[in-house]
């Protein structure tokens, strides 16, 4: 079959800078584009116009992910997307990078003159980072059936809403999420566009990589319980402290992944603490706390979480305090399919295969369809954080890796 030249891309950075003002956060800096808030539904919004410009016909599936369909939806499709959602005070390329690459790569090879021989589409998947509703991958998660849909409708953000009920003012219908098989099996191969989250492409001569697998991760709420007292009136000795437990417990978790990840990588952060009431003068009664682990493989991960459990009870147990573990979110280990892997690593010229200890909805695709992902060199490696970039050049050649890989895919048997 004829392949058309593809044209150097010109469009993904003037088509995130459309969107650089939207949800921007000025306390926190960066991005807070959470599901389905303002920001995020005019990120939607923008996304659903340059689909039309396209060409491309639009389906809200009922989890609240979004598709935009290059032919009609059908069986062995070729789907490429990401995420719109932010972490709180994100950068501006960790999700919409993707999103943009493939409105680019698409625009690109329309306009060769290419078409595809099968179905092709762009999936927007809902609450990848869980940042509003606490659930890691939660649109494609309840895609796949691995998320009880009845639970995830009365998971509640930090201001009450249910995201049942911020589903209902999407227009979904909370008693339809869950399991989408019809969705789901028209995904014949899936490739997401990724800002690399690490340093591996940072040192070499190459813009773009190819994943090989991302660490086993998981979320764990922490609610650590003492008793609410009088700053001034309460004797040292006379203290059950909650945030003495919370301190502990981050010095606990940080200390048995620092010396795990000398052998193989192990990672414990504590990124976000509540003390309640919240008082300079208060000691508090108690502080909801979250802790996200990774792992080399799911034991590692289990084990890190196990360990750091236990200390949690002994340092709670120390202070006069309790602490309750609740899972929020795991996912397993991923190894992308290495048929693939290693087909478009070739395709790009020996792209290096490199892994992530970050989480993506690609992970969840890998269980059901044969699956890879394309980073873009990061030249800091800093990811989650308004000092996320790529260069403008290397974010072209991720389109135009992007766009060589589509026409692949589609024309592989
Ligand atoms: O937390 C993560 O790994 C992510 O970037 N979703
Ligand atoms: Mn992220
Ligand atoms: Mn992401």
């Amino acid at each position: 079959m004829r392949t058309p030249p593809l044209r150097t891309p010109t469009t993904v950075n003037a088509l995130l800078s459309e969107i650089a003002d939207v949800g921007r956060d000025p306390r926190r800096g960066g991005y807070s584009r959470h599901v389905f808030d303002a920001a995020e539904r005019e990120l939607r919004e923008w996304f659903a116009a340059h689909a039309r410009r396209l060409g491309l016909d639009l389906d809200v599936d009922r989890n609240g992910n979004t598709w935009a369909w290059w032919g009609a939806p059908g069986a062995n499709s070729t789907v490429t997307g990401s995420h719109l959602d932010s972490v709180p005070g994100g950068g501006e390329l960790d999700g919409p990078l993707g999103v943009a690459s493939a409105i680019a790569a698409i625009d690109s090879l329309q306009s060769s003159g290419w078409r595809p021989t099968r179905p092709m589409a762009i999936a927007v998947f809902a609450e990848e980072e869980g940042a509003r509703f606490g659930s890691a991958c939660l649109g494609s998660r309840l895609m796949a059936g691995q998320i009880d849909p009845s639970a995830a409708a009365a998971l509640a953000d930090a201001a009450g809403v249910t995201f049942g009920a911020a589903g209902r003012d999407m227009g979904l219908d909370p008693a339809h999420f869950g399991e989408d098989r019809e969705t789901l099996d028209r995904v014949g191969t899936f490739v997401e566009l990724h800002v690399e989250q690490g340093k591996s492409l940072a040192a070499g001569a190459r813009p773009v990589g190819v994943a090989s697998s991302i660490l086993a991760h998981g979320r764990w709420r922490l609610d650590v319980r003492g008793q609410g007292n009088h700053a001034g009136a309460t004797r040292m000795r006379d203290r059950a402290d909650p945030v003495v437990v919370a301190a502990r417990i981050a010095l606990i978790a940080r200390d048995a992944a620092r010396s795990r990840d000398r052998h193989r990588p192990a990672r414990a952060t504590v990124g976000r603490l509540e003390p309640v009431p919240g008082g300079t003068n208060v000691i508090a009664s108690r502080v909801n706390l979250w802790l996200d682990v990774r792992g080399d493989d799911d034991s590692a991960a289990r084990s890190l979480v196990d360990e750091i459990a236990a200390a949690a009870q002994d340092a709670a147990q120390e202070e006069g305090c309790s602490v309750d573990v609740v899972e929020e979110s795991y996912s397993g280990r991923v190894d992308f399919d290495e048929g693939l892997r290693e087909r478009l690593s070739r395709l790009l010229g020996d792209a290096p295969i490199i892994p992530t200890g970050a989480g993506h909805d690609a992970g969840v695709l890998a269980s059901f369809a044969p699956t890879a992902m394309l980073f873009v060199r990061n030249p800091t490696g800093i990811s989650h954080s308004p000092e996320e970039t790529a260069d403008p050049s290397d974010r072209d050649a991720g389109v135009l890796a992007l766009a060589e890989v589509l026409r692949d895919v589609d024309q592989a048997v």
